[in-house]
């Protein structure tokens, strides 16, 4: 939180991002585990003020929708018709009554904007008495974006002009705004009652409301932004990506910094939920998603992707795919296993190739070594489950459970049809269709017995190479004996 919060931050998101080619609302489109919204409001957030109020117009409901369920406390204003950016922030204050003190603006398709810079921003306006403060920045192409327009003897900010507006001389400055504003709230609220709609869009600008402020002799200033990159719009899906890149980039270097070995940054994607501890290792390939974490010495990838999983101290996971799963210490995952919702890894425990879990308790020290599907399943301490076993859990209609006991040993190619309990300490024998519980301690056997017809190939297959590799090995097993 800023130590002056602002009285209010509104967010601007009732466009319809045309330019997205999309049925789902630009605001709502996501980079690294966030929408773009969502991003925006976690920035306002950080500074902790009193009001913050998202406008909504285009698909209000599913916006509306969105910030309820994921930013609780948020409050939306509704812009019926989209009629410029000041007729949006007019909404908001109508919404939000009477604002005194700070009133600090940003558009919904910002999403890199950091809560830092917003909080600088709110700091020079306080700092300098403005009645406005625009952050800016000097972009390399300034297309599109509205210019400043400063006074050439004084260099003071005199106001802002649309691109379609602007004079070639005026296109050709590099200076951009952001979009972002701190505003004196009753000022605000004055001076957009005056705002006209005699532009080449009919619309009201928020824009507007700098020159009018500075003909009525109001302070305006402008604050340049340190990295341009930080307020780059989002108006098409190329620039989508490049946001995403950029933010990812953001983050990989802040989990760098912080002490985790990121083998190949180039490869990797984070959410921005995902947390570290330090000495964590991500390998090629890898994305970790949701809330993900990786504890001291966790090592993850090559070609990983873990969402809302917890890998514990010192664990391998290898060319995994896991999703809401819990590993706990020293446990090794892989390669090519996939860890679905509900399982739980004991410390020292591993899950090996080709070994697919769900919904399942997996004991310390407790080993699914190859091939195999363990679901619905409890396991038991220091039990190894034999290659190419199946939890069958699934009669076409319901989901049963497995239940397993500790220091077990199950044979290769087992099924265990569920509901079915295997007691502590308990053998089965390769092969067998497990469908009664075994009492503790003893060996289940439950398959066909081996029956030899001899001389069968030699009668049927006569002068076939079976036959005469046959008649080769009783030979020499003869000579043997
Ligand atoms: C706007 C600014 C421009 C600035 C640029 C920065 C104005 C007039 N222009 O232009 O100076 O350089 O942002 O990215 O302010 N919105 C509404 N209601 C509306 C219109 C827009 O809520 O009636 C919202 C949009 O959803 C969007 C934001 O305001 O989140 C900006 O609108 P957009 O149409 O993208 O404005 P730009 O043309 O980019
Ligand atoms: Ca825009």
């Amino acid at each position: 939180m800023s130590a002056n919060p602002p009285a209010a931050v509104i967010v601007l998101a009732a466009g319809e991002g045309t330019r997205m080619k999309s049925k789902t609302p630009k605001v709502l489109h996501e980079i690294c585990g966030r929408s773009l919204v969502g991003h925006v409001v976690s920035a306002a957030r950080e500074l902790g003020p009193e009001h913050l109020c998202v406008v909504v117009g285009h698909a209000r409901e599913q916006v509306a929708g969105h910030l309820e369920e994921h930013y609780a406390g948020t409050r939306t204003a509704v812009q019926y018709e989209q009629n410029g950016t000041g007729h949006a922030v007019r909404m908001a204050l109508e919404a939000l009554g009477r604002v005194d003190g700070t009133v600090v603006v940003v558009c919904g398709d910002t999403p890199l904007l950091s809560g830092d810079t917003l909080g600088a921003l709110a700091a020079t306006h306080a700092a300098d008495g403005n009645a406005v403060t625009v952050l800016t920045a000097e972009v390399p192409d300034s297309t599109g974006y509205g210019r400043i327009v400063r006074d050439p003897a004084t260099g003071a900010v005199t106001g802002i002009v649309e691109h379609k507006d602007a004079t070639e001389e005026q296109r050709a400055v590099k200076e951009i705004n952001s979009g972002v504003f701190a505003f004196d709230g009753r000022l605000l609220a004055e001076a957009l009652g005056k705002v006209r709609t005699d532009n080449s869009q009919g619309e009201e600008y928020l824009t507007d409301v700098l020159g009018i402020l500075r003909e009525a002799g109001h302070r305006v200033g402008a604050s340049v932004a340190g990295d341009h990159r930080e307020i780059l719009g989002i108006n098409n899906r190329v620039q989508l990506s490049e946001a995403r890149a950029l933010l990812n980039r953001r983050l990989l270097e802040r989990a760098m910094t912080a002490g985790v070995t990121v083998v190949d940054p180039a490869s990797v994607q984070l959410d921005v939920t995902v947390t570290f501890e330090r000495d964590a290792v991500i390998h090629p390939g890898t994305q970790l998603l949701g809330t993900t974490h990786l504890a001291e010495d966790a090592e993850v990838g090559p070609n990983s992707r873990l969402k809302d999983t917890e890998v514990g101290r010192g664990s391998r996971v290898d060319n995994t795919v896991a999703d809401s799963a819990q590993i706990g210490e020293s446990v090794s995952v892989g390669p090519f296993a996939y860890l679905r919702p509900g399982t739980r890894l004991g410390a020292k425990s591993k899950i090996g190739t080709y070994v697919e879990t769900k919904n399942a308790t997996i004991g310390e020290g407790t080993k699914v070594p190859h091939l195999s599907y363990v679901g619905d399943a409890t396991i038991g301490d220091h039990t190894n489950i034999g290659a190419a076993s199946v939890f069958v859990n699934y009669d076409g209609e319901n989901k049963h459970h497995t239940t397993i006991g500790s220091h077990c040993r199950t044979g290769a190619d087992n099924m265990f049809v569920a509901p079915v309990t295997v007691g502590g300490g308990a053998y089965t024998a390769a092969g067998s269709v497990i469908t009664k519980d075994v009492p503790p301690g003893s060996l289940a056997v439950a398959r066909g017995q081996q029956r030899n017809i001899e001389g069968w190939v030699a009668r049927k297959r006569p002068g076939s190479a079976a036959a005469q590799a046959a008649a080769a090995a009783a030979g020499e097993a003869g000579d043997e004996g």
